[in-house]
């Protein structure tokens, strides 16, 4: 492993996309593997040990190929699985994405804020350990069970009538929206209809800056960019939609 070697992503599908986006835009040099698991999709409402296992191998596989960093693309794995992989391989590079709730009270504190998440995330230790730390006591805590479903199957139908049926209550309440989910990023402009004006957080650009550091410090951060900065794109169940999909957002503004 090298300065020259690729940086390891994954999500439970193509919502890390949003994620990549922010890296590439810090990060322009790197070679990356980008690991869309929709076999196991969603990994918000798994079973903790089971979400440790299939992250665990995830990993394995990108040290296999040689990444000299793994960024974990996805809240809830983030919140349930980062501290065992960095027990069990201290010695490697774990950058992690969490909700971007800190962010919220070193700008906003004094404004109503909605956390949207997976259920594996708003539950989680980790989760609730940041939140403990900021909480501005004017925050909602909503989980939204199944919804980064039917983002990652980018079924627009059913995305307004969820959020039309779990949004309305906040309407006109919230003025920071908290996406603590990396596939929700994709439906900001749907999420604004349903809310009205509100401020967006999400810990993309801050994760990308932090690898940048990590990377920088470590000496593993590559100077020249070869092979145009390649993106290779696996899915855990080979599917051919999921492809286009990934290059479709990340070659577009979408969310
Ligand atoms: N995109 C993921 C996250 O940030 C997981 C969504 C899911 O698979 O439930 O939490």
């Amino acid at each position: 492993m090298n300065k020259n070697s690729k940086i390891g992503i994954f999500d439970s599908g193509v919502g890390g996309v949003t994620v990549l986006r922010e890296i590439l835009k810090v990060l322009p040099n790197e070679e990356f593997i980008y690991y869309s698991d929709s076999k196991n999709n969603p990994y918000g409402d798994k079973d903790k040990k089971e979400l440790i296992k299939i992250s665990d191998e995830i990993v394995q596989m990108l040290f296999r190929r040689d990444c000299k960093a793994v960024v974990i693309a996805c809240n809830t794995a983030s919140a349930i699985a980062t501290s065992k992989l960095r027990e069990k391989y201290p010695n490697k590079i774990f950058i992690a994405i969490e909700p971007a709730y800190k962010v919220v009270h070193d700008q906003n504190p004094q404004d109503v804020t909605l956390v949207m998440a997976t259920k594996g995330t708003i539950e989680s230790e980790k989760f609730n350990i940041l939140y403990n730390k900021y909480n501005n006591n004017r925050t909602y805590l909503l989980s939204c069970v199944g919804l980064a479903d039917i983002i990652e199957d980018g079924n627009k139908e059913k995305i307004e009538k969820y959020l039309e049926d779990n949004l309305k209550e906040y309407k006109g309440k919230v003025k920071n929206v908290v996406l603590g989910c990396t596939h929700y990023p994709l439906i900001k402009n749907e999420i604004s209809k349903h809310l009205g004006n509100v401020r967006f957080f999400d810990g993309s650009y801050s994760l990308a800056l932090h690898l940048k550091d990590i990377l920088n410090k470590q000496g593993l951060l590559r100077e020249e960019k070869l092979n145009n900065g390649h993106i290779e794109f696996i899915d855990s169940s080979n599917s051919k939609i999921k492809e286009e999909r990934f290059y479709k957002i990340l070659l577009s503004k979408e969310g």
